[in-house]
């Protein structure tokens, strides 16, 4: 299979899945315990069905939406995905500028590994840093104030990583960053040659917005498990994001709110968007999907707070239900997460447009001319 096989998000991943090192495929494509909140993250979408109405008139139709005070060019942000240098060595950069290309909101992780400042000279496009609060108070401000100086758009701070999911294929691969050669994993990488050349002899591994305060990650090989439990405050509550919002002073988002009592205390504090999340499936397994929780989420805070649905969306059909039940648009890592690996940035190019295409036709198949005409008629639960 290559590059032009790939038509959709699945075909992307059996293609990442043959050129990776298995524990870094399982890394991206792994979740928490028996993954089934993974598997339901993107199965809601089948129990419900679109009902299109006909004769429209959709010439002309308009994707845009307007979200966290941005206008972008169609309904689908990429969200915020550690270490993807590991995936290819463009990593963020070839995500950065293939969002900046279609006009999306683009998001770089606390554990990215380009830095905010070089992020925020490559792309005009609207930017988001995603923050990970952690015991080093020194590191969280430096993060915050870097983030000011290099003009990000907003802070989605991350509230479902408390402390780590059980990532099962992590522990039988004995996945490190950076990645640590086992004897049980040294063949994977063996077999793999070109991601083992690009790896080797490609600008060293880093994770560059933490390595000035910590030196796991970087120079000492950890699990994300261990990172989490060891470096990350469980002390974390409401009133130190609304510290974080105050510090911050600009579009803030929270990212894991799944609860209608959590969405309405993002409102409190001030938030001015949720990413309804439950981290594609990595953190707590059995949590219901994001896509099942919209509708109850914007009936209590719909209006007052831009609500973007986060995980299990591989279609263009996803992103349209979602805005009809309530959602201003949607966002997801492995949609392409699997492209960037498969094939660098010309896979994410063609991903991202395969995704945009299918956003546009079935709006016209939908009869519809511009986002905001999708509603919750156009909707019927199996
Ligand atoms: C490989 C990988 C790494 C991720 N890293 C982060 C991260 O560093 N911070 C964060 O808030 N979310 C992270 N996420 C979660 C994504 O931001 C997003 O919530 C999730 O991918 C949505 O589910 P989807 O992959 O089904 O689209 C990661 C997800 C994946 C797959």
């Amino acid at each position: 299979m290559r590059l032009n096989d790939c038509h959709n998000v699945a075909d992307f991943r059996q293609l990442a899945k043959s050129r990776l090192p298995s524990p870094i495929f399982n890394y991206i494509d792994g979740a928490a315990d028996d993954e089934r909140t993974k598997g339901r993250n993107s199965a809601a979408f089948d129990d419900c069905d679109l009902v299109p109405n006909v004769l429209a008139g959709v010439s002309d139709i308009d994707t845009k939406v307007r979200v966290m005070g941005k206008e972008i060019a169609m309904p689908l942000m990429l969200s915020p995905t550690a270490l993807q240098r590991l995936f290819h060595w463009q990593g963020e950069r070839a995500v950065a500028a293939v969002a900046q290309q279609f006009n999306t909101w683009f998001g770089i992780s606390s554990l990215a590994t380009v830095s905010i400042e070089e992020v925020g000279e490559r792309i005009k496009t609207p930017k988001l840093f995603q923050l990970y609060i952690h015991k080093d108070k020194g590191l969280n401000a430096s993060m915050i104030e870097r983030c000011k100086a290099a003009k990000f758009d907003a802070i989605a701070l991350t509230v479902d990583t408390i402390v780590s999911g059980n990532r099962e294929r992590c522990l039988r691969s004995g996945f490190t960053s950076p990645p640590r050669f086992t004897p049980a994993s040294v063949l994977s990488y063996a077999i793999h040659p070109s991601w083992a050349l690009n790896y080797m002899f490609r600008e060293k591994f880093s994770l560059p917005n933490l390595q000035t305060h910590v030196d796991a990650g970087t120079n000492v090989a950890v699990s994300v498990a261990e990172y989490f439990n060891t470096m990350l405050d469980t002390s974390m509550d409401w009133k130190m994001a609304e510290k974080v919002r105050s510090d911050w002073g600009g579009e803030f988002c929270l990212k894991g709110i799944m609860s209608v009592d959590d969405a309405k205390r993002a409102v409190d504090i001030g938030a001015t968007a949720i990413m309804v999340s439950n981290h594609g499936g990595r953190q707590l397994d059995g949590s219901r999907s994001p896509f099942d929780q919209i509708s109850e989420i914007a009936d209590a805070v719909g209006g007052k707070i831009d609500i973007i649905c986060d995980g299990g969306v591989q279609r263009g059909s996803h992103v349209l239900k979602a805005l009809a039940a309530g959602a201003t648009a949607c966002s997801g890592g492995r949609l392409y997460l699997y492209a960037l690996a498969a094939a660098g940035q010309p896979g994410v190019e063609r991903i991202v447009g395969k995704l945009r295409d299918e956003i546009d036709r079935d709006m016209r198949l939908m009869g519809v001319k511009s986002v905001a005409q999708l509603n919750r008629s156009m909707l019927r639960y199996r």
